[in-house]
């Protein structure tokens, strides 16, 4: 077993679970962008959707039109559990995203504080177009309203962890997503 199986309490969505969903959705987003003339531009916010972003890019290479790949690490829950509404960029674009048809690459949609921040800065950028892929949203949690164009799975309004999704920085590399014990909160 895993060094984390004792501190799961159950499993929400299971690795099929996610596969066959990021296929689902890399399909969607290759149907509505087949002709889109650069090819899209994906942009990946670190740490969190790094899983999502790997397993999507691959899944849209299948069958869809050429990708590029971006990062932006920014962060809005620092240590905690809950959004500070405080959001950092920790590392920028590498490449002007002008006249680009961007796909914003996020794990989770919850408060959408991180997300309507960033759409914000992405437009005053000038791409064509910025579209966002969530794998998962906490619909019970939004405090602001964000228009998420693809969403793999809502989900309740728990604090769970794996597939990118942390506690504290760890338990990324689960490969489900899971509830971790309440103990393991109070351990910290
Ligand atoms: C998490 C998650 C999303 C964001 C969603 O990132 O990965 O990016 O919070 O929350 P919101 O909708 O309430 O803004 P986090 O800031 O924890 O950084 P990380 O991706 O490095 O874990
Ligand atoms: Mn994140
Ligand atoms: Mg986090």
């Amino acid at each position: 077993g895993s060094w984390y199986d004792a501190d799961i309490d159950h499993v929400i969505i299971s690795e099929t679970q996610i596969r066959d969903k990021t296929a689902e959705l890399a399909k969607q987003v290759s149907a509505d962008h087949a002709d889109v003339p650069d090819g899209l531009l994906l942009v990946c916010i670190l740490k969190g959707a790094a899983m999502f972003m790997a397993d999507f890019a691959r899944a849209i290479g299948r069958h869809g039109p050429p990708v590029e790949l971006d990062f932006m690490a920014i962060s809005s829950y620092g240590q905690g559990t809950t959004s500070s509404g405080v959001v950092r960029i920790l590392k920028d674009l590498d490449r002007d995203i002008a006249g680009r048809h961007v796909i914003v690459v996020e794990d989770i949609v919850d408060s959408g504080l991180t997300l309507s921040w960033l759409l914000r800065y992405l437009e005053s950028r000038s791409a064509a177009s910025v579209e966002v892929v969530a794998l998962f949203r906490k619909p019970e949690a939004v405090k602001v309203p964000v228009p998420v164009k693809y969403v793999g799975f809502d989900i309740p309004t728990e604090f769970v962890v794996g597939y990118g999704l942390d506690f504290a920085e760890r338990y990324r590399e689960v490969p489900y997503v899971g509830v971790l014990k309440p103990e393991v909160y109070a351990r910290s």
